[in-house]
């Protein structure tokens, strides 16, 4: 293992992150904004993989698709955003839709069909970069999949928990030292690291550390992470560099938070769907 001390930390903060406020050019089409393949919603969490689809589009990609961990897609069109398309995971990942840019695990669960949809998608996914959040950390850390991950860029996102289950110690011993559990896991995995919670910390694999500035505990409820994470595959569909995507995503989300917040809308009560017209007129307004 390389045991080089990290990079010291920067300060992720809008002033970092010229390419997530760089303008359209005029002859561009949808093509030129990437194309986002969602794996997860297992039986009863079809949810956390919409909200990851719908943040996903709201923040400018071309194309989205959900593949659901199911044997049939639970639903054949989301009415509150039926620009994403929706098929099941093996459907989505037997045929090539040109993705440019994966995120995998989002309410994925932890049982066999979610295993073998993952590593399935380790294998198919063409090169294309991986976010990999939630059950899918969950899967790894059980030891249910491996870290085969095949050619191309890897983003975790974990949680302190997940992070904890990963590095087999507890969540508290992960707050403890964040940037150093950071750390551990983009060594152990040779991944971008995203250890969320107040003070997200952002690792890339070479020791590269940032804590991101934005956000508040209104971003304390279910589906934030899901939101987050579709954020994430979302800019690196877009081909923003992908130190800029990530540490991007990581902002967009606390300052959409911020926003709503200073407009009344949480810390009480904000719900994660709302994060992304909240970035979405964030990116727009620059
Ligand atoms: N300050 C700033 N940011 C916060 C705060 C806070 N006090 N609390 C939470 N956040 C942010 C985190 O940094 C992260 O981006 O909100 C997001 C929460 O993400 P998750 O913990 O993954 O929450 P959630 O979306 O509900 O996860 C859905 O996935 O990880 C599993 O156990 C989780 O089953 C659940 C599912
Ligand atoms: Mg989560």
């Amino acid at each position: 293992m390389n045991t080089t001390a990290p990079t010291a930390g920067g300060v992720i903060d809008r002033a970092a992150l010229p390419a997530l406020f760089a303008r359209r050019g005029q002859d561009t089409h949808k093509g030129s904004f990437g194309t986002v393949g969602v794996v997860g919603g297992g039986p009863g969490m079809a949810g956390a993989a919409l909200l990851a689809a719908r943040a996903a589009l709201k923040i400018g990609a071309g194309k989205v698709l959900v593949g659901f961990a199911q044997e049939a897609a639970p639903l054949a069109c989301d009415p509150l955003q039926p620009e994403v398309m929706l098929r099941d995971a093996r459907s989505l990942l037997e045929e090539d839709w040109g993705v440019t840019a994966w995120v995998a695990g989002c309410g994925i669960g932890t049982g066999a069909l979610a295993a073998n949809t993952l590593s399935e998608l380790f294998v198919l996914r063409r090169g294309a970069p991986l976010v990999l959040d939630a059950d899918g950390l969950n899967l790894l850390a059980r030891g249910d999949i491996q870290p085969n991950w095949g050619d191309g860029p890897v983003v975790l996102t974990p949680h302190p928990a997940e992070a904890g289950r990963l590095l087999g110690i507890g969540a508290a011993e992960v707050q403890a030292d964040r940037p150093d559990a950071a750390w551990q896991l983009a060594q152990r995995y040779r991944a971008w690291v995203v250890l969320k919670g107040a003070g997200t910390v952002v690792c890339a694999p070479d020791g590269g550390l940032h804590i991101n500035a934005s956000g508040n505990p209104g971003l304390a409820t279910a589906g934030t992470g899901d939101v987050l994470a579709g954020m994430l595959g979302s800019l690196i569909a877009q081909k923003l560099p992908l130190d800029q995507a990530v540490a991007g995503a990581v902002w967009l989300h606390g300052a959409a938070a911020d926003a709503l917040v200073a407009q009344g809308i949480g810390p009480i009560g904000l719900t994660a769907g709302e994060l992304a017209d909240a970035a979405r007129a964030l990116r727009n307004a620059s």
